[in-house]
């Protein structure tokens, strides 16, 4: 039996900060509401498109998996940001790595593209039409914000995670997958003027309306990660118990507490960093388990067990059994070019983009 076994693993988050009270100094709100809310603090902004963020965190991840370009076969690229239709972005990561052996495609789910492109490319790599994959979530979702929204503008930042998955023998990586979709509720999480739809209708695209019902997707997220977390469980024929680590998609620290409550997961085996990103849609829940494993949480033959939600609605759950190693092969100098403004600036800058466009 063949599997995917995840061997590397890379990050990119942009080093502009954008903090809650930063965005105070534009929108009625306040720290004391945010992190009551949602746990979140800070969150990071790009300055760069975001193939670039996804670039650095593959060459992060073939660093850590002792890998060059050419040794992958195949990149898929979860984000619902991408910087152009037509070509993919996930060829934007195969120029700027040199990987010209690999396939490429796109993938978009909103925040669970990241965990559903793993599912995708570890299928290709069980049934053997690839032996290797680079697989990414990455978001710039800051040039597509409404910013004067504080409903969602206080919620998303940006960032990338890549990991790399090569054929194995041995029974890790994804053992277990359950995928599912709202489809009836997709209205509750619906942003006008983000694509094609738009192009004829006289709305300027990339000035989005975010329709977002927080507290209906909140019921919703944890009925569908908690429904598959329970899927995958009996697939495996596991207890709850025999989880070592739980790591969530990262929307708000409630939806995360409602969840562990229902998994009867205690504190320390569930991780979270939203307090650092706040929701960076596709890139979350891969970035939080590259964290993870750079805390050491993840030991060496651990169960992972990683629920995700996001716009459709999409909801998804991975079982992974980890590998051997935990630690990199090696590292990287591959990085972004230098940032010289702040967070502030950079959204001070959209919005005035923005302002120019609608004129
Ligand atoms: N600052 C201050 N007040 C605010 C803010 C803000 N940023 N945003 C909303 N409020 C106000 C509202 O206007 C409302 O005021 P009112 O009572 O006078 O009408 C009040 O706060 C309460 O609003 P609620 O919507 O009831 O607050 P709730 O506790 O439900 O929290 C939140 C809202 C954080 C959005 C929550 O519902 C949530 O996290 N939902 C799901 C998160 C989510 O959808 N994430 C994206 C998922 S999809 C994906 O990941 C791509």
């Amino acid at each position: 039996m063949r599997y995917a076994d995840i061997t590397g693993w890379g990050k990119c988050t942009p080093p502009a900060t954008l903090t809650n009270a930063d965005l105070s100094t534009f929108l009625d709100t306040d720290d004391e509401w945010i992190v009551s809310r949602t746990g979140m603090k800070e969150r990071r902004i790009s300055h760069v498109p975001v193939s670039d963020l996804a670039h650095v965190a593959c060459e992060r991840a073939l660093a850590a998996a002792g890998k060059v370009a050419a040794d992958v076969d195949l990149i898929i690229f979860g984000s619902c940001s991408f910087d152009q239709m037509v070509p993919n972005s996930a060829s934007r990561v195969q120029q700027l790595l040199g990987a010209d052996n690999a396939a490429c495609m796109d993938l978009n789910t909103a925040c669970t593209s990241g965990r559903y492109a793993l599912s995708v490319a570890t299928a290709m790599i069980k049934t053997g039409s690839a032996n290797s994959a680079l697989v990414i979530g990455a978001e710039a979702t800051s040039v597509l914000m409404d910013w004067t929204d504080r409903d969602v503008a206080v919620l998303f930042g940006d960032g990338a995670a890549a990991f790399y998955l090569e054929a194995s023998d041995q029974k890790s990586g994804v053992v277990a997958e359950s995928l599912g979709c709202f489809g009836k509720n997709r209205d509750i999480l619906d942003v006008t003027g983000w694509g094609l739809k738009y192009a004829n209708q006289g709305q300027v695209l990339g000035a989005t309306k975010w329709n977002f019902n927080g507290p209906e997707i909140f019921k919703r997220a944890v009925v569908g990660m908690s429904r598959a977390c329970d899927n995958v469980l009996e697939k495996e024929d596991l207890g709850k118990e025999e989880i070592d680590l739980v790591v969530p998609h990262q929307a708000n620290l409630r939806i995360i507490d409602a969840l562990a409550k229902r998994m009867g997961a205690s504190e320390e085996k569930v991780f979270i960093n939203i307090q650092r990103y706040g929701n960076m849609s596709a890139a979350t829940a891969p970035l939080a388990l590259v964290e993870a494993i750079e805390e050491g949480r993840v030991a060496p033959g651990a169960k992972l067990l990683l629920p995700a939600f996001g716009g459709g609605l999409t909801w998804s759950a991975h079982l992974i059994t980890w590998g051997a190693r935990i630690k990199p092969l090696g590292t990287s100098a591959v990085d972004l070019p230098p940032c010289d403004k702040t967070g502030l600036e950079l959204v001070q800058d959209i919005i005035a983009a923005k302002k120019t466009a609608e004129v």
